[in-house]
């Protein structure tokens, strides 16, 4: 007799945070508690995750559930169909729709940016991630949206949430300056994939600890144009481009790739470098600690007032304020 080669797979699971468990929607995937070192099913697939479930998680101090990874798929649809609905429903309370719409943004993004790509978008992924701003911008527009949002901006860097932090900030401003809806959406995805072109970039330049050399600073300086070759076969308007391949031009016309100057380059893609400037430098990189807001704030006028447009630096500091942020 043969050894069997058909030795079962392990199971694998992911943890979930039970604020994603919808109340009354069904859901195609069950979920599973860890108990005494094992995984126990808690709701089946097809089943209702009621406000009784979330009591008994929230009474038992649960802060994580977990799916099997074989149906991480059938999670994530269920995620992106409900999503439209739970942000805007606001007999949820608004930090709680705030923790939904800062899980989903990193589940879609996390993909975007960690699905070794590195040539193109998906065009699935890309719908996706417009979803995503489309649903996401209504529930921004809401009345102290972005103060409940604020608590989960992490100040650990990485690429994808710094792209969600920058989309945050921006569409906050696009807002208070008055953009039409249209614009803001094309913008606002355009801010949420200004720096996907960084999958590109070697992991050792963009992760390096000391400074870079010329050579390096090269390779990183293409980063806007490999965003924007990325997506040059999704539906994309020349809003959304602008934003990925500018949001490095300076006032001056010290940036990069086209040394634009002043109001040759457009407003949202202004505001959307002032909102990325702020957040590297309110973040820890690998090569700086996080700068508290007031401070950085203070680094960007006092020494960034030729590269910058100071009309929205103002308007960036009362949206901030405006949110508690500072
Ligand atoms: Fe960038």
């Amino acid at each position: 007799m043969g050894i069997s080669t058909h030795a079962a797979r392990p199971v694998s699971y992911f943890p979930v945070s039970p604020v994603m468990l919808f109340p009354e929607v069904l859901g195609d995937f069950s979920v599973y508690l860890w108990q005494g070192g094992d995984f126990v099913l808690y709701t089946k697939s097809g089943q209702k995750f009621t406000a009784r479930h979330r009591q008994v998680l929230h009474a038992n101090g649960v802060k994580e559930v977990y799916v099997q990874s074989s149906e991480k798929a059938l999670y994530e649809l269920y995620v992106e169909r409900n999503l439209g609905t739970i942000l805007l429903d606001e007999t949820l309370p608004i930090d709680v729709r705030s923790q939904v719409f800062y899980e989903a943004s990193n589940v879609v993004m996390q993909d975007i940016f960690d699905h070794k790509l590195p040539s193109a978008i998906r065009a699935k992924h890309f719908s996706r991630v417009a979803e995503i701003v489309k649903n996401s911008i209504r529930f921004l527009a809401a009345e102290k949206s972005l103060a409940a949002v604020a608590p989960f901006i992490s100040h650990d860097y990485k690429t994808y949430t710094h792209c969600m932090h920058v989309f945050i900030y921006s569409v906050a401003v696009f807002q208070a300056s008055g953009m039409n809806d249209t614009e803001t959406f094309e913008c606002g995805l355009g801010a949420l994939l200004h720096d996907v072109g960084k999958a590109k970039v070697p992991r050792r330049i963009l992760n390096k600890r000391g400074s870079l050399t010329q050579s390096e600073r090269e390779v990183i300086k293409e980063h806007p144009v490999h965003g924007v070759s990325m997506c040059a076969h999704l539906p994309m308007t020349q809003n959304t481009i602008n934003c990925i391949l500018f949001h490095h031009e300076k006032l001056d016309g010290t940036g990069y790739p086209a040394g634009l100057k002043g109001d040759t380059i457009p407003l949202p893609v202004r505001i959307i470098s002032m909102a990325d400037i702020y957040d590297a430098l309110t973040t820890a990189r690998p090569y700086a600690e996080a700068m508290p807001p007031y401070e950085a704030l203070t680094l960007i006028r006092h020494e960034m007032r030729e590269e910058v447009d100071m009309t929205i630096f103002k308007r960036f500091v009362a949206v901030l304020s405006g949110a508690d942020m500072i």
